[in-house]
């Protein structure tokens, strides 16, 4: 997610510093940006020289220390609640004082990371959809102190983008994920009880209701942990509500290391096309 948010400012002409924590990760993300653009030139979406100026305008920093003078942070690490807090408490004493620091969270309270600031009223929710180069929607979620010129100035913001956005109150899942997840969920048990192979359950939803993918090939794209992570919060979060509750099998996969796209295999495999991935 991390690289497709730098790739939509960059392409949108605003200066990005992309944030690693550690040199590794950096070179990842790195390679996700080389990699998008590149294909945008192979099919002469982009100009090379255009490519050219969207690299150049991203810079890349392990450490948050580099922060010291942006205008707005967005940030997009793990689902965690215990982490964000932790990042944004860092934010708060690295950024300078007018500095926005918003969440790219699926499902987390934006009003829990924002009380870990001094700042709450500059904390707010930019919710950005996978891959964030393509997807037009961003979820822009103010909570009960976010102060109304940062909604304005992020609302701004989103059609520079050339995002549609969509402002909305702190609740668990926001709009498209509350819709989505229990759909999504409800696949994993469906597939997980045998009643149907994955590749018939992804072809119903994708060739009977015309959705663009099935919902096995959508968890693989987000990633089974993050997936994870997204039901068991809107689960704890949203009363209890059974469609919520994370199919045991995510939990599995997870634990096996079968994240999606990500890891290379999920509910189905990419790095050695043809090999079953579950079996
Ligand atoms: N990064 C950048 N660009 C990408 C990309 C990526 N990861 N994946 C695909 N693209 C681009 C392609 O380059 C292509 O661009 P072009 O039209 O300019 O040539 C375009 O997207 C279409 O790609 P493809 O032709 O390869 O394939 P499809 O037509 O099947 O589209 C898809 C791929 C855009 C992923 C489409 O299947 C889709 O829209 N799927 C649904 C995605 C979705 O629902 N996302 C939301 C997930 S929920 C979420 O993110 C919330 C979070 O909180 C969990």
């Amino acid at each position: 997610m991390g690289a497709g948010i730098v790739e939509v400012f960059a392409r949108n002409g605003i200066d990005v510093l992309a944030v690693e924590i550690s040199d590794a990760a950096l070179e990842r993300g790195r390679a996700v940006l080389v990699g998008s653009t590149d294909r945008a030139v192979a099919k002469g979406k982009l100009a090379p020289a255009d490519r050219d100026a969207l690299l150049g305008r991203v810079s890349f920093e392990v450490g948050l220390a580099a922060l010291r003078d942006v205008d707005l942070v967005v940030e997009a690490v793990p689902e965690r609640l215990d982490l964000k807090q932790r990042l944004f408490a860092e934010l708060d004493r690295v950024c300078k004082p007018s500095a926005i620091l918003a969440t790219n969270t699926s499902s987390l309270s934006v009003t829990d990371i924002s009380v870990a600031t001094q700042r709450p009223d500059q904390v707010i929710g930019i919710h950005f959809f996978n891959p964030a180069p393509v997807m037009k929607l961003v979820e822009v979620v103010r909570t009960v102190v976010t102060a109304p010129e940062v909604v304005a100035g992020v609302e701004a913001l989103c059609g520079r983008l050339g995002k549609v956005d969509v402002t909305i109150n702190d609740r668990a899942g926001f709009i498209a994920n509350a819709l989505l997840f229990g759909y999504l969920n409800q696949a994993v048990t469906m597939y997980e009880a045998r009643y149907a192979s994955r590749e018939d359950i992804d072809a119903a939803m994708k060739l009977g209701c015309g959705l663009p993918m099935g919902p096995l090939a959508l968890l693989d794209l987000i990633g089974l942990d993050t997936a994870y992570e997204v039901l068991d919060t809107m689960y704890r979060r949203g009363g209890r509500d059974r469609r919520h509750a994370p199919a045991p099998l995510i939990k599995q996969m997870v634990t096996a290391g079968l994240l999606g796209r990500k890891s290379g295999r999920g509910f189905y495999t990419y790095a050695k096309p043809g090999s079953p991935a579950l079996v």
